[in-house]
């Protein structure tokens, strides 16, 4: 079968195009590169010994999009392509909703017109905002607090929409927990452009000494040690879940399947920091500062059915996840662009 992968140079994307050729998919990305780098897939190439292509295009751009669907005889897209900041999508809303809609509603038309009936989309578990129920289970009431999550919210209903009006259309919604770590080779991993802000790039980071110590955000939320409480989830174990979603797709080919994916157990900052200190043998400089404004004090998933919809479950532990995000950054302190050590 051949995949789409929009988003594919970035983050879960590339991890994702490995999994796919490991798997026997033939696989062709797309990426407008605004958050990412080529090199990253010209490593998947490496590892994989596969060579395949890769279109420099925005999926808002429909010409260019329908050239690549027709000419590759696309069967399947895996939507990855958005942006994916919370503390920018309040700063600039309507690049949000022009990218992340506007880009998911021209993928849809294209894939509508051209006729390619599977879809996995990268929703976020940003879509269920504060919940009193732990673990979340898909079935909670949606409140996204940022522009970010309702684009996320608003691209769901508009898959919705579509298969309901398409009986030839299906879609695994993939709702992510906190996705972590880099693929065991080191080779590729998180490089956003910038700063990072999620807990463990700025942890590894920190531990470089190519950041300021971290800082624990809040240590008085209700939780057993009053650090936050997160869903960690390995990045290979995610790109795994998108092969799950693929494969889901060809055996119930009708309506929206909407999956979490996260390692169904909740681990605190402070457990976090003792995690990757016991793992890689590093000690992670740190200080305890104020709460970042809005975060929830705890969030994980209940991944019930994506064990039993998909046959997914979580393979790799945190200890693995913490060894691997070190490797990848030990091996790319400046990520893809700069030299590797
Ligand atoms: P990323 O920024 O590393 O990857 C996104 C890729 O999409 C980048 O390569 C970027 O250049 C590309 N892109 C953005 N807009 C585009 C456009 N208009 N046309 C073409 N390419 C475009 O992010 P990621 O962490 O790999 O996230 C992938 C997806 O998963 C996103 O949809 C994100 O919202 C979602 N998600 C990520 C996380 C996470 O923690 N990483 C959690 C939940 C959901
Ligand atoms: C953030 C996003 C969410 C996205 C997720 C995974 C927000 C509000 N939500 O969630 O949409 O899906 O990332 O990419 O931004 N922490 C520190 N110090 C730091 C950074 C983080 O203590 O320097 C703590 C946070 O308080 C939190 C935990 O670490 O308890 C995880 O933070 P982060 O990695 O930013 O993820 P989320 O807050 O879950």
């Amino acid at each position: 079968m051949s995949v789409l992968v929009t988003g594919g140079c970035g983050y879960l994307g590339s991890h994702t195009c490995l999994a796919l050729l490991e798997a026997g998919y033939e696989v062709v990305a797309v990426d407008n590169l605004c958050n990412s780098s080529r090199e990253s897939l010209k490593r998947v190439s490496e590892l994989t010994g596969q060579p395949f292509k890769l279109y420099e295009c925005d999926v808002r751009n429909g010409m260019q999009l329908m050239q690549v669907v027709e000419q590759n005889n696309v069967e399947a897209v895996i939507h990855f392509a958005a942006l994916k900041s919370v503390s920018e999508s309040f700063e600039k809303p309507l690049e949000y909703y022009e990218n992340n809609v506007g880009g998911t509603l021209t993928l849809l038309r294209v894939m509508a017109l051209q006729k390619v009936p599977y879809l996995v989309f990268s929703s976020s578990a940003t879509v269920y905002g504060e919940q009193e129920v732990q673990p979340v289970h898909e079935s909670a009431a949606l409140r996204p607090c940022s522009p970010y999550g309702r684009t996320k919210v608003t691209c769901e209903e508009m898959i919705e929409a579509a298969a309901r009006a398409n009986p030839d259309f299906s879609a695994v919604i993939l709702r992510y927990f906190n996705p972590v770590g880099a693929h065991e080779s080191g080779r590729i991993g998180e490089a956003p452009q910038g700063e990072p802000s999620n807990l463990l790039p700025r942890l590894t980071r920190a531990a470089a000494g190519s950041l300021p110590p971290l800082v624990i955000a809040g240590d008085d939320f209700p939780t057993p040690d009053g650090t936050g409480l997160r869903d960690y989830v390995h990045v290979c174990d995610i790109a795994q879940g998108h092969v799950a979603a693929l494969e889901a797709l060809e055996r119930r080919p009708s309506g929206v399947l909407t999956c979490n994916l996260g390692a169904g157990r909740p681990v605190s900052v402070r457990e976090l920091i003792d995690t990757f200190e016991r793992a890689t043998g590093v000690s992670v400089p740190c200080r305890v500062g104020p709460r970042r404004e809005g975060d929830l004090a705890a969030c994980w998933a209940d991944i019930t059915r994506a064990r039993q919809e998909l046959g997914w479950s979580p393979l790799r532990t945190m200890e693995e996840a913490c060894r691997d995000a070190w490797n990848w950054q030990s091996q790319n302190p400046f990520g893809y662009d700069g030299p590797v050590l």
